[in-house]
């Protein structure tokens, strides 16, 4: 059985990868020649723990290939994964053109027997679309089968996250999509869940918008904490020992970010109320995490009062540890914030600025960007802490300190016990805790 996998973004990265490496014969595709050309020179575009060594350990097995002519990869395959990216439109609801665009390309190529996979993360009803596409516009008679297989890996641990999955969801209208689909698992037998396509389809936007919904929910104790003697830390300890809560994704913070929880939560939204159903819970969620840039800006100014021509040392933008990717992260509402006020930043990330710099170009003495952590704090009259990279727990603070004009940690993600900091000098401010 050979398996195409359409789109080289994260999630079409991982999956031909993962695919591979469990033994199947995996061709990774996409329209975009340059990067396929890099791809296949070991050029990896993202970074992401282990996936550079699993893409090069498959294509030396020969079980993994990357081509970028579409129509011939797509008329090889017998099972085609949609990997395509669903951007966000202004209306909160997502683009579907680049999976309407394959869709119709499945079709031009359907010589024979296929299953086409949707795997990008869509709206309820997408594979009804899919289908009615492919049978729209195909040129013969040729059976084929849709099936929804959501990805659940998160950034920073894709990897590990494809190979030891929690679930397989499998959602298929007929036996043999389904003997396929969970043939290509195999040796997950005992964590498939199968389902209809509109379920598995729902499945993947009711767990985004749940965590997404978590994480706002403690972020609002957390404000609560910040008003009182309450520690939120604690108050997520104690609330998620109940096994009915769970103590995961409880981490209180300046809020996600992503290419996924932002984007997903506001679909949903559009999803259920284009269905007539009240969605106001979700879009307060949302907000939520809109007002916690505000919230952080609010810290800083009661540490530093005015921050016109303050220098300001900025720890983190990727949004979250162990990737490189700042789409929807919280830096850059920040950094917008910040400059508005007139302070000057001094950026430090250990993977994220050279995507930074294609939002906020380096400009002298305004914007700089450092290459530690250290060099960063030079001369700053506070240090804000934007992602909770290990690197920065393992900071020399009194190295630190020394570096720095005024001794202030503003601390968007509780890296730090605040004693720490405190013993050494520090003022130190973190998210719901005194
Ligand atoms: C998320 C989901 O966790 C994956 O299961 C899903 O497959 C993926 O979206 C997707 O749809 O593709 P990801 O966006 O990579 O994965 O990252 P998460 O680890 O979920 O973190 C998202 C954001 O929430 C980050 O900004 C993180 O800092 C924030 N977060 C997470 C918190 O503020 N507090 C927490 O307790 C956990």
């Amino acid at each position: 059985m050979k398996i195409a996998v359409i789109g080289t973004g994260y999630v079409g990265l991982v999956t031909a990868a993962g695919l591979a490496e469990f033994g199947h014969r995996v061709i990774g595709a996409d329209k975009d020649e340059d990067k396929i050309g890099r791809i296949s020179k070991g050029v990896v575009p993202i970074y992401e723990p282990g996936l550079n060594e699993l893409i090069a350990g498959n294509v030396r097995k020969k079980n993994l290939s990357f081509r970028s002519d579409l129509s011939a990869v797509i008329g090889e395959a017998d099972v085609i994964f949609v990997c395509v990216g669903t951007p966000q439109r202004p209306d909160g609801s997502a683009d579907m053109s680049q999976v309407e665009e394959v869709s119709r390309l499945i079709a031009d190529n359907l010589d024979r027997y296929k299953l086409v996979v949707e795997k990008s993360t869509v709206p309820v009803k997408t594979s009804y679309w899919i289908k009615r596409t492919i049978g729209l516009y195909k040129k013969t008679d040729t059976d084929f089968d849709i099936a929804s297989n959501p990805e659940f890996l998160r950034e920073g641990s894709a990897v590990s996250d494809f190979l030891q999955p929690d679930r397989i969801i499998v959602g298929v209208e007929t036996a043999r999509a389904r003997d396929l689909l969970c043939g290509i698992y195999a040796k997950f037998r005992n964590r498939v869940v199968v389902t209809n396509i509109d379920t598995a389809e729902l499945i993947k936007h009711a767990s985004n918008s749940f965590l997404a919904l978590k994480i706002s929910y403690i972020n609002l104790i957390a404000s609560i904490c910040d008003k009182t003697e309450a520690n939120v830390e604690q108050v997520a300890e104690g609330m998620g020992l109940d096994p009915r809560i769970g103590n995961r994704f409880l981490k209180a913070g300046i809020g996600y970010g992503g290419s996924c929880f932002p984007k997903d939560i506001k679909a949903l939204v559009k999803i259920g109320e284009d269905l007539g159903v009240d969605m106001s819970l979700l879009k307060e969620a949302d907000r939520i995490n809109f007002d916690r840039i505000r919230v952080f800006v609010e810290k800083i100014k009661q540490a530093l009062w005015i921050l016109k021509d303050k220098r300001i040392a900025v720890l983190g933008l990727a949004f979250k540890p162990e990737t490189d990717d700042i789409r929807e992260a919280p830096s850059i509402s920040l950094i917008r914030g910040l400059i508005g006020e007139g302070a000057r930043l001094r950026l430090y990330d250990p993977q994220a600025m050279e995507n930074m710099k294609a939002i906020y170009p380096a400009e002298p003495d305004r914007l700089e960007y450092c290459d530690s952590p250290y060099r960063a704090a030079e001369g700053a009259n506070a240090l804000v802490i934007l992602t909770e990279w290990p690197e920065f727990s393992g900071l020399d603070l009194g190295r630190v300190r020394e570096a720095m004009a005024n001794p202030i940690i503003i601390d968007g993600r509780n890296v730090f016990d605040p004693a720490v900091p405190r013993r050494l000098g520090f003022e130190y401010y973190s998210i719901g805790r005194k």
